[in-house]
C-alpha cells in the first residue's frame, strides 16, 4: 500500500498535469477539479484520514508535506484560474477587431412641432413690424377672461366660450385677449403706441372631433395708440395674410360681432389653393375664414384707464392651428396633439 508521502506525491503531480489541460472556454472544469482535490471531501482530506496510523515522531513531518502540498495545490490553482481569465479576454480582444471604415451610428435627430414652426414664423413677421410679444397666463381670473374684455357674468356670449373653472373665479382662459387688458394697464401710454402680441395655448368645454381641440393655440393682437383705424387694421392683417400665404392673397372683413370690439369683424382670406375660383379647401366659397378682429370697444379701453376718446386701438385673434392645417392640407386637428413621429416628421 501507497505511504501518505506516495499518495501526496501523486495528487500533486496528477492535479498538476489536469490543470494544464483545462481550457479556458470550460472554466468550470477547474472549480469541479478544486473541489474534488482541496474540498471538504476532496481526496486531500481523504489522505489526511491516514495521519491516524502515523506514528507520533513521524506526524510533524508528514502534517508539514500536507499543508505544503496544499499550499502548492492552492497557488496552482490561483494561477491556472488567472491565466485562463488572460486567454479569454485575448479571445474575445481576437473577435472584437474594429471596423473603423464602418459608417457611424445615425442619432434620430427630432424637429420643431408644426405649431412652434408657426407660432415662431409669426413671431418674426410681427418683430419685424416693431410689436413686442408677450406672455399670458394659462390659468386666468374670470375677471380678465370676461369681465375686461366687456362680458360681464351674466353676458349669453360667454356661452361660446364654454370652459374649465378651477374655482368660481378662475379659470383655464378660453382666449389669448385677457392678454390686451394686462397689456394695457402696464403700459405707459404716454411714452408711446403699444403694439403688442401674444401667442399661447387657450382652452373650452368642447368635444374633440376632427376640427374641435378642448385645447388649442391663438395669437393675439393689439394696437392702441392715437388715430389707430380700422385702415390700419386692415393693411396690417392684408399684410400679415400675403407674408403667411403669400404675395397674391387679398382679405375679405365681413360683418361680426365679439364683445370687446367694436366694430367686430371675421376676416377672410381668397383661397389659396383655387385663387378663389371655389375648391374643396375652400368648400367652394373661394374664402377660407382665419381669424376675428376689430376695433377695440371703448369700454375696454376706459377699464385699462386709457382714455377712449384720446386713443384707439384694433385686435385681432388667430388660430394657430388652423393656419397650420390650412397650410399644409391637415385635416384632423387631433394630429397636433398626439405626439405621432409620422405626423411630426413630415414638417421637418
Ligand atoms: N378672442 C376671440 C376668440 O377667441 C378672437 C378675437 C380676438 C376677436 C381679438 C377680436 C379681437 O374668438
Amino acid at each position: 500500500m501507497a505511504t501518505i508521502e506516495e499518495k501526496l506525491q501523486t495528487l500533486r503531480e496528477e492535479t498538476l498535469a489536469k490543470l494544464k489541460t483545462i481550457k479556458y472556454e470550460n472554466a468550470k472544469e477547474m472549480q469541479d477539479l478544486r473541489v474534488s482535490v482541496l474540498g471538504k471531501k476532496g481526496v486531500l482530506t481523504e489522505i489526511l484520514k491516514g495521519m491516524k496510523d502515523v506514528s507520533a515522531e513521524m506526524r510533524p513531518i508528514i502534517g508539514k508535506h500536507v499543508n505544503e502540498a496544499r499550499d502548492v495545490l492552492n497557488q496552482a490553482f490561483e494561477e491556472a484560474a488567472a491565466l485562463l481569465e488572460e486567454q479569454k479576454v485575448a479571445a474575445q480582444l481576437e473577435k472584437e477587431t474594429v471596423d473603423v471604415t464602418l459608417p457611424g451610428r445615425r442619432i434620430p435627430f427630432g424637429n420643431r412641432h408644426v405649431i412652434s414652426q408657426i407660432r415662431e414664423e409669426i413671431e418674426d413677421i410681427f418683430i419685424g413690424m416693431g410689436y413686442q410679444v408677450v406672455d399670458g397666463l394659462e390659468v386666468e381670473s374670470d375677471y380678465y377672461n370676461f369681465e375686461r374684455m366687456n362680458l360681464p357674468k351674466d353676458h349669453p356670449a360667454r356661452d361660446m366660450q364654454d370652459t374649465f373653472y378651477i374655482s368660481e373665479e378662475i379659470l383655464l382662459r378660453t382666449h389669448t385677449s385677457p392678454v390686451q387688458a394686462r397689456t394695457m394697464d402696464a403700459h405707459d401710454f404716454s411714452k408711446g403706441p403699444l403694439k403688442m402680441i401674444s401667442p399661447g395655448r387657450v382652452f373650452r368645454r368642447d368635444t374633440d372631433d376632427a376640427t374641435h381641440s378642448h385645447q388649442f393655440h391663438q395669437i393675439e393682437g393689439l394696437v392702441v395708440g392715437k388715430n389707430i383705424s380700422m385702415a390700419d387694421l386692415q393693411g396690417t392683417l392684408q399684410l400679415i395674410v400675403q407674408k403667411m400665404f403669400g404675395k397674391d392673397r387679398v382679405i375679405r372683413l365681413r360683418p361680426s360681432y365679439f364683445p370687446f370690439t367694436e366694430p367686430s369683424v371675421e376676416v377672410d382670406v381668397s383661397c389659396f389653393k383655387c385663387g378663389g375660383q371655389g375648391c374643396n379647401v375652400c368648400k367652394q366659397t373661394g374664402w377660407i375664414e382665419i381669424m376675428g378682429a376689430g376695433m377695440v370697444h371703448p369700454q375696454v379701453l376706459e377699464m385699462s384707464g386709457v382714455d377712449s376718446k384720446k386713443y384707439s386701438g384694433f385686435a385681432f385673434g388667430l388660430g394657430q392651428e388652423r393656419v397650420a392645417m390650412l397650410r399644409y392640407g391637415i385635416n384632423d386637428i387631433r394630429g397636433f396633439y398626439q405626439g405621432d413621429m409620422r405626423f411630426a416628421e413630415q414638417f421637418k
